[in-house]
């Protein structure tokens, strides 16, 4: 396994206001400057923050991106948000596919491939988002929910398009409940993943792939320390300075 920059973002959520994002910016912007220079960072923040961030954080080495994207390039689509937009606030990354979206939003593979692609259109990385529900774990169904998801994106994108993207390994059950998968589970399916990326082109072994799901300081170190495992999707540990950078740590 080739070993790659570790890359750990930090997914806020639907969390912050500009008092609160001002002292945790500047908190990561300070703490950053001080970590190796082979953990690279980011966090994706709600729309409306992302001039805030922007100006906090350009003077550091922190960067940073939106959660989600528009499948539409413009027009008439009250209430979304084009990758486009974005991109001119000097985001880099992009969440697409997470599996609230996919729930609450009823987001399809296809749906989740389309904004993949007006990502990469929009010069933004797209980080996609795949992830089997508890009950997908224990009917044994995994590793079919997740080829399905990959095998999506893999289908639509050119291996030009797929070399630029990240994963996020995010087990829907791991996610906001403090029971992180175990290094096993996430090595066996990082592994996995990694074999149908190697099948479609050799050159996607470039491909990172994060885990995400309760990582918090206490565990991430064992996680990160794993070949397959290309870094974190971070959600509650990434609203504390002192927690995230702490995993920014345990990834060096
Ligand atoms: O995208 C990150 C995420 O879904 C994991 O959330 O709160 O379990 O770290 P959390």
């Amino acid at each position: 396994l080739e070993s790659k920059n570790k890359l750990i973002v930090g997914n806020w959520k639907m969390h912050g206001s500009l008092a609160g994002n001002a002292l945790l910016l500047n908190a990561l912007a300070a703490g950053a400057a001080k970590l190796n220079a082979s953990v690279l960072t980011a966090v994706c923040v709600p729309f409306p923050y992302l001039a805030q961030v922007q100006t906090l954080l350009q003077q550091s080495c922190v960067a940073w991106g939106a959660q989600d994207l528009s499948a539409h390039l413009a027009g008439a689509y009250t209430g979304e948000v084009a990758g486009s937009m974005v991109a001119e606030f000097g985001a880099r990354w992009v969440i697409v596919g997470h599996s609230e979206r996919r729930l609450y939003h009823q987001e399809s593979n296809e749906q989740v491939v389309l904004k993949a692609k007006r990502a990469l259109e929009a010069g933004l990385t797209p980080i996609i988002c795949v992830g089997e529900t508890l009950a997908e774990r224990e009917a044994g169904q995994t590793e079919q929910v997740l080829g399905q998801q990959l095998q999506a994106v893999l289908t639509a994108l050119t291996v030009a398009q797929a070399e630029r993207m990240v994963l996020a390994y995010e087990p829907v059950w791991a996610i906001g409940t403090g029971k992180s998968a175990t290094v096993q589970e996430v090595s066996s399916v990082h592994l996995f993943l990694r074999r149908i990326l190697a099948a479609v082109d050799a050159k996607l072994a470039h491909v990172r792939v994060l885990y995400g799901g309760s990582m918090k300081p206490d565990n991430a170190r064992a996680l990160l320390a794993e070949p397959g495992v290309d870094g974190g999707l971070v959600g509650g540990a990434s609203l504390q300075a002192g927690d995230f950078l702490a995993i920014c740590q345990a990834a060096q």
